[in-house]
């Protein structure tokens, strides 16, 4: 058969591998020109690392693409930026100076302020990344470049935070932080009721959760950084209610579980930050609380209390003989565990 080609076959196949190889040329220019192969073989394997494939810090981190050619390391920064020098080198970050087998806009001052040659031998401060003029989505996407990857980080971008624009350095400051560790801003709860006025008075309500005096902090039960429940609120491991992280004992499973405390969950009863009533509950009155639910007019999925419960004085404590009231091991009414 191959005999049988024509000169003119000959010619349509030769010029088939042109095309080829040129638009194989063209690629490799758009990636970069010179260090494209070298980047494109570190480029497989971050996204090794990162199994979700090509992500949008990556993408950002591209807009950059590195030429080691202008990048000057971080010690050059350093000899006209000593006090960014110092916070850098008192932070967590001048671990990425350490990750030697990977380029250098992965490590020191450029990983955040990208290549610095020319501004270096400028000192034109608009030849660097500044965070100020940045956009918060920008910004944070830079520092996800880095962050995004496990459970913590990974949702910031579908965020009630980043979707209201506020952004990592609306909370975190890399070079003056209050909080060395975490390097917060402000320490929580103040950087949260900065924004959040709304929720402070309940923790200052006669039975709340001691968040103001330190022993809880709004981030054991919510995600800064947001998630996958609503109220950017965190959950177990087998997702369930955060509550459970804590209240171990209310998870059961239990061999007569109260319907609500699984299906509505804890706030069906307490409310979560603080409350005027005792045991945070929604109710100044208990046999209010349950009355809600178990009456005798509404079909709810609860069964009306029965009639000799007449709300005389004995009655209205229903929790003195429904002891187990988030669930039992022994008896159908939680008349105990
Ligand atoms: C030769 C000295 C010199 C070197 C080297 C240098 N800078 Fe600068 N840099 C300056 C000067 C001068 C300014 C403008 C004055 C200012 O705002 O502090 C500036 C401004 C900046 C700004 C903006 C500051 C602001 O207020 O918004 C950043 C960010 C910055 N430099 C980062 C870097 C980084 C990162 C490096 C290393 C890659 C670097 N610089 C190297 C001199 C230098
Ligand atoms: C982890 C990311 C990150 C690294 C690493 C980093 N910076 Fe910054 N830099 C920032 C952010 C964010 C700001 C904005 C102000 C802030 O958050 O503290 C900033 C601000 C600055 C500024 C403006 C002045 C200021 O304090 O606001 C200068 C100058 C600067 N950085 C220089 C440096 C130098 C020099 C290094 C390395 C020694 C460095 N940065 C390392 C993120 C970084
Ligand atoms: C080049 C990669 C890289 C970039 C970009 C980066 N970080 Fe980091 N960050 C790190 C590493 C590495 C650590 C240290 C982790 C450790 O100690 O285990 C760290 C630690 C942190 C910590 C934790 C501090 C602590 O004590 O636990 C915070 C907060 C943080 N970074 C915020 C930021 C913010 C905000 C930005 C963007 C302005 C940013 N990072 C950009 C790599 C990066
Ligand atoms: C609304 C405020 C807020 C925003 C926005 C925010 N953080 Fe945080 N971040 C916190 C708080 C509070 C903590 C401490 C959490 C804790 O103690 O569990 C924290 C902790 C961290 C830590 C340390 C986590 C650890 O494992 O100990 C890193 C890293 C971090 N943040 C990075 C980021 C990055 C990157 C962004 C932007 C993509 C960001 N944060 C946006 C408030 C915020
Ligand atoms: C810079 C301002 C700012 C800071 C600081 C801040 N938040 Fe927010 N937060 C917002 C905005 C804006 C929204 C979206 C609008 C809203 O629901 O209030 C939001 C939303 C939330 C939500 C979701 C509310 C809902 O209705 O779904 C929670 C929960 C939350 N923030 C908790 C926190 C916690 C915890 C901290 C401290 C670690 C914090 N925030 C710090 C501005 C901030
Ligand atoms: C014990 C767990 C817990 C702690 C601690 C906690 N929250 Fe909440 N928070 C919740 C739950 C649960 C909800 C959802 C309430 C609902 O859906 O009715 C919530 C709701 C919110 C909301 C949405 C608006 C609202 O009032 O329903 C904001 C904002 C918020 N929390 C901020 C904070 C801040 C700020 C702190 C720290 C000062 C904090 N939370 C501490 C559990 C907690
Ligand atoms: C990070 C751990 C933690 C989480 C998460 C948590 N709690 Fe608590 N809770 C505590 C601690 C500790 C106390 C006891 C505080 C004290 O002594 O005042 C407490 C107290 C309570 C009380 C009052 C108990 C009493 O005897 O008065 C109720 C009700 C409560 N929590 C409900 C909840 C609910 C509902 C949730 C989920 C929205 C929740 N908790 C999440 C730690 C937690
Ligand atoms: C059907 C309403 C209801 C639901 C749902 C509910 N609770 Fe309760 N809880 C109560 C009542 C009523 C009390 C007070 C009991 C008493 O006074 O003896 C209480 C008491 C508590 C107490 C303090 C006394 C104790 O037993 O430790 C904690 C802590 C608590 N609840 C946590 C939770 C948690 C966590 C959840 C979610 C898993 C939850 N509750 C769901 C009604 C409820
Ligand atoms: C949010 C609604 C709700 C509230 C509030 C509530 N319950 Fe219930 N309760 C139910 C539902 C639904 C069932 C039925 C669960 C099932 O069959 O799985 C139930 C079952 C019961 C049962 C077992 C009855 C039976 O025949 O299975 C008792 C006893 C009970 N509740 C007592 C109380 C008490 C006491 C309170 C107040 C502390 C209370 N409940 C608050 C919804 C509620
Ligand atoms: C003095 C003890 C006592 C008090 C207080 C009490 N109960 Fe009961 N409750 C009982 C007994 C006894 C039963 C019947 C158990 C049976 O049928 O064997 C019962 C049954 C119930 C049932 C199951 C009804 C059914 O048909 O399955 C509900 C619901 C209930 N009580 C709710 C309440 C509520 C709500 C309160 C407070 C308003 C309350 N109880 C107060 C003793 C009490």
């Amino acid at each position: 058969m191959l005999r049988k080609m024509t000169k003119w076959s000959w010619l349509a196949v030769i010029a088939l591998l042109l095309v080829f190889f040129g638009v194989a040329a063209a690629r490799q220019q758009n990636t970069g020109g010179g260090n494209a192969a070298k980047e494109s073989g570190k480029q497989e394997k971050k996204s090794k690392k990162n199994s979700s494939g090509e992500t949008a810090g990556q993408k950002n981190m591209d807009q950059y693409k590195a030429d080691p050619s202008q990048y000057v390391g971080s010690d050059t920064c350093k000899t006209c930026h000593e006090e960014q020098g110092k916070s850098f080198d008192r932070g967590p970050h001048w671990k990425t100076t350490l990750a030697g087998h990977q380029g250098p806009e992965w490590q020191g001052c450029e990983a955040c302020h990208g290549p610095g040659k020319e501004h270096a031998e400028s000192a034109d401060p608009a030849k660097i990344i500044r965070f100020g003029p940045l956009s918060r989505e920008e910004s944070s996407k830079r520092c996800l470049t880095c962050h995004e990857f496990g459970e913590e980080h990974s949702n910031f971008l579908r965020s009630q935070h980043l979707k209201n624009n506020v952004g990592c350095v609306d909370c975190h400051s890399v070079h003056t932080p209050k909080v060395g560790r975490q390097l917060l801003k402000v320490a929580q709860p103040q950087l949260c009721y900065g924004c959040h006025q709304e929720v402070k008075p309940d923790f200052s309500k006669p039975f709340h959760h001691k968040v103001n005096e330190g022993l809880l902090a709004c981030s054991n039960c919510h995600n800064p950084h947001g998630g996958f429940q609503t109220r950017q609120l965190r959950a177990t491991a087998a997702q369930d209610m955060v509550c459970f992280n804590c209240h171990t004992d209310k998870a059961g499973p239990f061999a007569f579980e109260h319907g609500p405390v699984k299906t509505e969950g804890c706030i069906a009863c307490h409310q979560p930050h603080g409350s005027s009533n005792p045991r945070q509950l929604r109710r100044a009155n208990v046999n209010l609380l349950c009355l809600e639910c178990h009456t005798f007019t509404v079909d709810s999925a609860a069964p009306a209390i029965p009639s000799f419960h007449n709300q005389a004085q004995k009655y209205q404590a229903c929790t003195m003989c429904h002891v187990a009231i988030h669930g039992s091991n022994s008896d159908h009414f939680f008349f105990k565990p």
